[in-house]
């Protein structure tokens, strides 16, 4: 099969991530010392295969991007082509446009690095006719068909930093310090950053709170010898019998951004507390986003580029490349993605951290 192939395209689409360069210069390298293959980079994710923009990649185009956040294709998480949405507001399936500028473009393979979306996109393309292949990301890591997606753990590296610092300024003035993490409907990144930065509370999506509960808990904090507080709230998180809190709704093919708990979780403290002791919030955002990638998330990223070229050499399409225990496998796009991978409520992270006398509210 590998002698058949000759150019393959390779893109980023939806949210970014630290270590998509790294993913694109496994795939670059691989594909030229291997296989001798040309590469086109694919600009903007989809949107670079409906409004024709991409570039030839070269080694010398790679030069230096591992340590790199981002991505050096850019990517959107709004140009999903069987839903595009023009300037106009006017919705439009540009699917058979994306698949003509494929065959235009003389593409054997095209490498899709992607989350749920760009992954669900991806399958419908490959249904269709196109020669794909997918790469996990996401700093969420809610993507089931894989134990773990790059970008994760350098976000929850980035979020225990922001844990390490805020503790010593709330042990210094007595405080409760909360912080507001992302994660979409998952609780992974609070899960794990909670854990990692020595958290009282830990908020996520998978386990509705008890307001009550985690007011408890700070008070425990205050009334014992600790004398401050520190607690993790994913964007997801969400009171018993309540809704996820957006900041505004799904609408022009974007889905609904998150964000708001973290000023909820330490209003209502403060409101149990008395206000005889000052809390502080503080939403970490699109930081978690950004830097460059943990020694993992460029392992992981490099690996994932290696295979991802080997499945398209094999002519594997329509599969995704993933990690179970310590080996790169591959698994079919649809099953990819047809569950996400959300925190079992009484699994082992939980139950540990409940152990250790962190509150998850409940
Ligand atoms: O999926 C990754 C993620 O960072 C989520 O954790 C977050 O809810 C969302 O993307 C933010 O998206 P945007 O960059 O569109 O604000």
């Amino acid at each position: 099969m590998a002698q058949q192939i000759k150019r393959i395209g390779v893109l980023t689409g939806g949210g970014d991530c630290p270590g998509l360069n790294a993913v694109i210069r496994g795939v670059v390298k691989s594909a030229s010392n291997l296989y001798q293959w040309e590469i086109i980079g694919i600009e903007d994710g989809f949107e670079g295969l409906i409004k024709d923009k991409n570039r030839p990649l070269t080694q010398s185009d790679i030069k230096g991007i591992l340590t790199l956040g981002g991505t050096i294709l850019g990517t959107t998480n709004r140009g999903n082509p069987f839903d595009f949405v023009d300037q106009d507001g006017v919705k439009r399936d540009l699917s058979s446009v994306v698949l003509e500028n494929i065959k235009k473009l003389s593409l054997d393979g095209l490498v899709v690095i992607g989350g749920d979306g760009s992954l669900a996109i991806a399958n419908q393309l490959y249904k269709m006719g196109a020669p794909v292949v997918g790469v996990p990301k996401t700093i969420d890591n809610d993507l089931s068909a894989t134990d773990v997606t790059f970008g994760f753990d350098t976000a929850v590296n980035t979020a225990r930093d922001a844990l390490d610092k805020l503790h010593s300024t709330a042990e210094s003035h007595h405080r409760v310090l909360v912080l507001e993490v992302m994660g979409r409907y998952a609780g992974w990144i609070a899960l794990h950053a909670g854990i990692a930065g020595g958290a009282d509370v830990i908020l996520i999506p998978e386990i509705p709170f008890d307001r009550g509960k985690v007011c408890d808990k700070v008070r425990r904090r205050f009334q014992g010898k600790a004398g401050y507080a520190i607690a993790v709230v994913a964007e997801g998180a969400k009171p018993l019998g309540e809704e996820v809190i957006t900041q505004a709704p799904a609408g022009k093919g974007r889905l609904e951004r998150l964000g708001g708990i973290g000023n909820r979780v330490g209003n209502d403290i403060a409101m149990c507390m008395g206000g005889d002791i000052d809390v502080r919030v503080t939403v970490l955002g699109h930081i978690q986003r950004g830097g460059t990638p943990s020694a993992f998330d460029r392992i992981l990223g490099t690996r994932f580029g290696y295979e991802a070229i080997e499945l398209i050499a094999r002519g594997e399409f329509g599969k995704m490349v993933c990690l179970k225990g310590q080996d790169i496998q591959s698994v079919a796009l649809e099953e990819a993605v047809s569950r996400m991978k959300t925190v079992p409520p009484d699994g082992q992270m939980v139950k540990t951290a409940e152990a250790l006398g962190i509150s998850f509210g409940r």
